[in-house]
């Protein structure tokens, strides 16, 4: 039988990881994306293959347009045809815009939301041909409301809607859906990198009083992911305790 692939960008990090498993756990067969000389890819490697041995490890840049290329061409070659695309890498260099270094942005808008453009791209041709693709992008809260320090990576996040919806228009009518979730803060090491007095100031702005769970948000990538979801197309899935609504 033919695997359905799903390739989840960051699929070794804190909320990537429970959605590859996720996916694995659903059938798909997973292609969980790291960086370059990623710890995570020695970390995970050998656990995967035991616990999860529908899951692929593979280190890629995803702000390298080229690399990209060729990544999602050899899946499709050697693995199978990707039917979901996870873009879900991303990172924060937050500061003050009068303080932000081109450095700071450049990175983040490369790594959050080029990134989206070199996956997509690429992945979209093969989609195509076969009239059918689910492609999911990771976005944020930050996104939607902006948030003190972040301008490149809220910049980055809001111009996800932009390109999915966008996309959404011109594929519509080949069984492609393209969509966003917008996770608010969710118990990862992105999180616990924020200092802890901040991490508090944030949680009280949540309704429903706590931080999210990536499990929250995975569950969330299986509904879009659904093959019964197909009228879902240039949504936007808000998943954030309540801290912002639209
Ligand atoms: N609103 C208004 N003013 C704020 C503020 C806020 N949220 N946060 C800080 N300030 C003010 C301080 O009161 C202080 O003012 P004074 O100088 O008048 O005393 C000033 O800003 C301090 O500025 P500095 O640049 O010196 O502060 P800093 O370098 O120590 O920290 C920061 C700046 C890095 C942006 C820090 O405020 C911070 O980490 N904020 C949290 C940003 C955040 O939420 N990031 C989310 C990361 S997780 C993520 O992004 C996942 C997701 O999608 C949800
Ligand atoms: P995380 O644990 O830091 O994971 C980020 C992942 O992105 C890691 O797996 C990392 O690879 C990968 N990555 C970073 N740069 C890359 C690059 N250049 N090439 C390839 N992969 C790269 O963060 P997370 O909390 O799970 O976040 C996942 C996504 O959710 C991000 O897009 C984030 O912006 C978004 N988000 C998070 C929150 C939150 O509160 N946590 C809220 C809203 C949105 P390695 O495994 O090699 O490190």
């Amino acid at each position: 039988m033919e695997r359905s692939v799903a390739v989840v960008t960051g699929g070794l990090g804190g909320i990537g990881l429970v959605i590859s498993k996720a996916l694995a756990e659903q059938g798909f067969y997973v292609v969980a994306g790291c960086r370059p000389n990623s710890s995570n890819a020695e970390k995970y490697a050998g656990e995967l293959a035991q616990t999860h041995p529908n899951i692929t490890v593979l280190p890629f840049n995803v702000g390298d347009f080229h690399e990209c290329q060729r990544v999602v061409l050899d899946i499709e070659e050697s693995i199978g045809p990707i039917k979901v695309l996870v873009n879900n890498a991303g990172i924060t260099m937050d500061g003050q815009l009068k303080k932000m270094a081109l450095e700071q942005w450049q990175q983040v808008l490369s790594t959050n939301l080029d990134s989206v453009f070199n996956l997509t791209r690429a992945a979209l041709v093969p989609m195509l041909s076969r009239n059918y693709g689910r492609v999911i992008s990771i976005s944020s809260v930050n996104g939607e409301k902006g948030q003190f320090g972040q301008c490149n990576y809220a910049a980055a996040k809001a111009g996800m809607y932009g390109f999915s919806k966008s996309l959404a228009l011109e594929v519509a009518s080949k069984g492609i859906t393209v969509n966003t979730i917008s996770p608010g803060y969710i118990e990862t090491d992105m999180i616990r990198a924020i200092k802890p007095e901040i991490q508090e100031a944030i949680k009280a702005q949540i309704p429903v009083r706590r931080f999210g769970q990536p499990e929250e948000i995975a569950r969330t990538v299986l509904f879009l992911a659904d093959q019964q979801a197909g009228y879902i197309t240039g949504s936007n899935l808000s998943i954030n305790g309540g801290q912002y609504m639209a």
